[in-house]
């Protein structure tokens, strides 16, 4: 292997019908036959993408280590040693996932090693690409639980012993699919982290805009709602003496949506999950549980909303004469990312002669949690139609090209700089400069 010049290096582009196959053959495992993915964290399903995209790292010549919440990192050699220019996202999906979320980090970032070998090149420090465990949190919540536990934000024992829905642990799950390596978390921290990933969101496409330099990712916060009325029949118990736990559910709901649109600007709020007990036509629903998910970029809005949240539930329970308790899920401030890494994001794009704009992300990601412990950045892509966590999930070829080659070109950057990235606290800076909002227009 040799070290190119560095015009040689900056003339260097993915291919993107090798970035394609991959992207294809990963989806055929959980195909949910509509264009979708399930692969919902350690499944059968999850185990058998691991197979194969740890396959191709060990085709690749990488070194692959399991860490001991099943997280996932192959590193291509470096011309010295050293912490590792990282990249990576996540290969489980939601339920209803399209092909995309995650797997396009992960491949790409392959991508980008095969790239380099291929044309013999040996940076100054070693690439990694990772694929962390659970980002979707929708089975394990919280999201990103393994980039967290990477990071040292979760001990080990916390994330092994959270369950499943079944009362099943992330710790037999990841037994019984053979992904418990020995690797320590918290992990030594990676010189950087670069993270491709779809937008998710509409603004790109709306905009006609290929790249999105990501300033930071928004707030999260889940609530489990839990709502004890009592079940009777629903032709004799008249309409003032029900304690009805579907009733009050759809009023915290509503109250979410209210919410939101109260504070404006970045809030949103979802009930996406709500389960009614028995769950029969003709009966009064005694037992309801139901999840919130509320986030915004800006910290102090997100309180309020939590705070508008809980004083709307003291309402509903008084009024239905019902009890309700909550439990958080996953609570996550806004992250702000490094400041000279977004530069280098954009101004890496622009010289590739892609458009480019700077603008948040709506979704949570792996790359949030690195930006604990190491300068971060994350490149966005078009979504069409915005749409995501849906088996119509689109992103043309020439855009995840584009995205690849500007990820390739950040991380021959940063991998071939001299010294550090400068410092930046990562809350110091701008959230973002002037951009659209991640969901309503923000005045
Ligand atoms: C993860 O994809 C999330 O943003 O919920
Ligand atoms: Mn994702
Ligand atoms: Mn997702």
């Amino acid at each position: 292997m040799s070290n190119a010049a560095s015009s040689d290096l900056g003339d260097l582009r993915i291919d993107v019908d090798r970035l394609l196959g991959r992207l294809e053959a990963l989806a055929q495992i959980g195909d949910t036959g509509d264009g979708g993915n399930c692969r919902l964290a350690l499944t059968d399903e999850d185990r058998d993408g691991r197979d194969l995209v740890v396959g191709w790292m060990r085709d690749l010549g990488l070194s692959v280590t399991v860490d001991v919440v099943g997280n996932v990192v192959a590193v291509y050699p470096g011309a010295g040693d050293g912490p590792p220019v990282m990249t990576g996202s996540h290969i489980d999906t939601v339920r209803t996932g399209g092909r995309y979320d995650g797997n396009l980090g992960v491949l790409a970032g392959l991508e980008v090693i095969e790239t380099l070998s291929t044309a013999g090149v040996r940076l100054r420090r070693p690439l990694a690409v990772a694929f962390f465990t659970d980002e979707e949190g929708s089975r394990f919540p919280p999201d990103m639980l393994g980039s967290l536990t990477f990071v040292g934000g979760m001990s080990v024992e916390e994330a092994l012993d959270v369950t499943d829905s079944d009362g099943i642990t992330v710790g037999a799950e990841l037994d019984r699919i053979g992904y418990r390596g020995a690797a320590p978390c918290p992990a030594p921290a990676p010189f950087a982290f670069v993270e491709l990933h779809i937008e998710q969101g509409p603004v790109l496409e709306q905009d006609g805009v290929t790249i999105g330099a990501v300033t930071g990712v928004q707030g999260i916060s889940w609530q489990e709602v839990t709502i004890e009325g009592q079940s009777n029949h629903a032709g004799t118990t008249p309409m003032h003496m029900r304690r009805d736990a579907g009733h009050a559910a759809a009023r915290v709901a509503v109250a979410a949506r209210e919410i939101a649109a109260d504070i404006g600007g970045y809030q949103v709020a979802t009930v996406g999950v709500m389960d009614l007990h028995p769950d029969l036509v003709n009966v009064v629903a005694g037992r309801a549980r139901l999840c919130v998910d509320m986030r915004n970029i800006h910290e102090q809005e997100l309180q309020q909303a939590e705070r508008l949240m809980a004083t709307s539930i003291e309402r509903i329970a008084a009024s239905e004469g019902v009890g309700i308790s909550t439990r958080s899920m996953a609570r996550f401030e806004p992250v702000i990312f490094d400041i000279p890494l977004v530069d280098l994001v954009e101004a890496t794009a622009r010289r590739l002669g892609h458009s480019v704009k700077r603008l948040p992300s709506g979704a949570g990601h792996d790359a949030q949690m690195l930006a604990r412990v190491c300068p971060t950045g994350m490149i966005f892509v078009q979504s069409h139609k915005g749409l995501s966590h849906n088996p119509a999930e689109y992103t043309a070829p020439a855009d995840l090209a584009a995205g690849a080659d500007v990820l390739l070109q950040v991380m021959i950057d940063l991998a071939t700089r001299e010294g550090d990235i400068p410092e930046v606290s990562p809350t110091g800076g701008e959230f973002a400069r002037g951009e659209r909002g991640v969901g309503a227009a923000h005045d």
